[in-house]
């Protein structure tokens, strides 16, 4: 499970960090509040304020980081089950992670939904609107398409309903730069057997690991590079890590930000 921490190594503000979360960042949106930026009534009334911050957010920009390479490892090594990540910065499937390991529980901007007609459409085309500044219109009847990213109150797409059969099966839950704020994904930490082992790798103690902790809860604070890089260690997997990252790192066009 993993949630927008994951991303900020890779220079992607997370949300609820104090002063550098893109909660606290949002005043130049000219929004009521944070959440606003993704409620579909305020959407409705004015879309900008959401394109803006998609522009910001534009996958093109980033790169995974190591985070999201030791998650690709375990599943080059047959461990990953499933993964469950509330991001929709697209980085998990940029990581080689094959999106039948995915589930992208908070939507993601790869595909995008005419709000009107309900047309679905790829996600290239309305990018080419949202770095000009427009407000992507349906090429058919005109109406605003939205991202294919779950707004509050919307249903989670249908593939979250994997967890029902993924969790119980699972014989380790590792759950990775998320405050576990908001559900129903949050939920899902309570979801593996109680003799499973869970391990929290964050900045600080959240969720269930606050409240409910269990006897075999592990709770790995600090960076989640400087974490993950000494778990990495232990498992004595860092060479292996070392030629995927470059491996990886090579197919990828310089970012030209
Ligand atoms: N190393 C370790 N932990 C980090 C790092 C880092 N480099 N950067 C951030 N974190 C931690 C923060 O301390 C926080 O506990 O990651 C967590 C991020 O929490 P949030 O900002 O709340 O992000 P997330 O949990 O993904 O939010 C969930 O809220 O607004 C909705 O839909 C949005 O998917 C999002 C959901
Ligand atoms: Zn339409």
């Amino acid at each position: 499970m993993v949630g927008a921490g994951i991303s900020t190594p890779s220079g992607i503000p997370d949300f609820r960090s104090p002063g550098r979360g893109l909660y606290s960042s949002l005043q130049q949106y000219d929004i009521p509040y944070p959440e606003a930026i993704f409620e579909l009534s305020f959407f409705f009334r004015n879309p900008k304020p959401f394109f803006t911050l998609a522009k910001e957010l534009y996958p093109g920009n980033f790169r995974p980081n190591v985070t999201h390479y030791f998650l690709r490892l375990l599943h080059d090594k047959g461990l990953l089950l499933r993964l469950y990540t509330q991001n929709i910065d697209g980085l998990e499937r940029a990581s080689g992670i094959p999106a039948s390991k995915l589930v992208e529980a908070h939507g993601t901007f790869a595909s995008a939904t005419c709000t009107i007609c309900l047309r679905s459409c790829p996600g290239e085309d309305f990018w080419a609107d949202v770095l000009a500044d427009r407000v992507p219109s349906c090429r058919v009847c005109t109406g605003i398409v939205k991202p294919d990213i779950v707004f509050f109150g919307e249903p989670l797409p249908e593939r979250f309903l994997l967890h029902v059969a993924d969790f119980p099966m699972a014989d380790l839950l590792v759950i990775l730069g998320t405050s576990l704020e908001v559900e129903p994904f949050a939920s899902l930490s309570e979801g593996v057997c109680s003799s499973v082992p869970r391990v929290l790798i964050n900045q600080d103690v959240v969720g269930t690991f606050a409240w409910h902790p269990r006897g075999r809860d592990v709770v790995q604070l600090g960076d989640v590079v400087h974490s993950v890089e000494k778990l990495v260690k232990l498992l004595g997997w860092t060479e292996e890590m070392r030629d995927l990252v470059r491996r990886e790192t090579e197919k990828v066009p310089r970012v030209n930000r």
